[in-house]
């Protein structure tokens, strides 16, 4: 069976440098042969989630995919100090155990260095409630992010967090 990984992006922009960064992590976990899934909250049909139908289709192929993958990588813009609304209404349809036994990793861009700081705690919490295995929070500065119509550039040290973060997510 092939390797994948649940990516669940929250940026409303597909161009967007959270989406720059997420896109950067799914490459390196394409070279590592890990086939990343990718899914936007813009996926789903708002009343499907806030009702929590899990059947609904969008929902469903998202809990069908988290299932038979061997970790999630949540990405998110920082909205007032923490992750967006929107990712965690989708977080909330997974079953408390759906991630023990997998990895996970948060990524995030932030215009405040603090509220990165608040952000990786916020995943902390998470993902110590889910009990998956996770690397600390991949946040990255809008400082250190340029992103343009045909890509986008980082700051080096950017460049190293992104593929340590990589590495670590695809490491057997
Ligand atoms: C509605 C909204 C709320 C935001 N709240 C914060 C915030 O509380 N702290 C912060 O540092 N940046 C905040 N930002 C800035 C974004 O987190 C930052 O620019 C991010 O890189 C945007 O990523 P995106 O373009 O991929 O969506 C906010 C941006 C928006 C649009």
């Amino acid at each position: 069976m092939s390797r994948t990984i649940v990516f669940l992006a929250a940026s409303p922009s597909p161009t967007s440098p959270c989406m720059f960064v997420a896109n950067q992590v799914a490459a390196s976990a394409e070279r590592a042969g890990v086939q990343p899934v990718f899914f936007s909250v813009c996926d789903f049909d708002a009343s499907d989630v806030f009702a929590g139908r899990a059947s609904a289709p969008s929902v469903a192929r998202f809990l069908d995919a988290v299932g038979q993958a061997e970790g999630l990588v949540l990405s998110t813009p920082v909205y007032k100090a923490t992750y967006s609304g929107a990712l965690k209404a989708v977080v909330d349809l997974l079953a408390a155990d759906a991630l023990v036994g997998r990895k996970a990793l948060g990524v995030a861009t932030t215009k405040l260095a603090a509220h990165g700081v608040d952000l990786a705690a916020a995943y902390r919490a998470l993902f110590a409630f889910f009990r998956v295995s996770w690397g600390e929070a991949l946040v990255v500065l809008d400082d250190e992010i340029k992103v343009d119509g045909s890509g986008g550039t980082l700051a080096a040290d950017a460049g190293a967090r992104i593929a340590q973060a990589a590495d670590a997510l695809v490491a057997k």
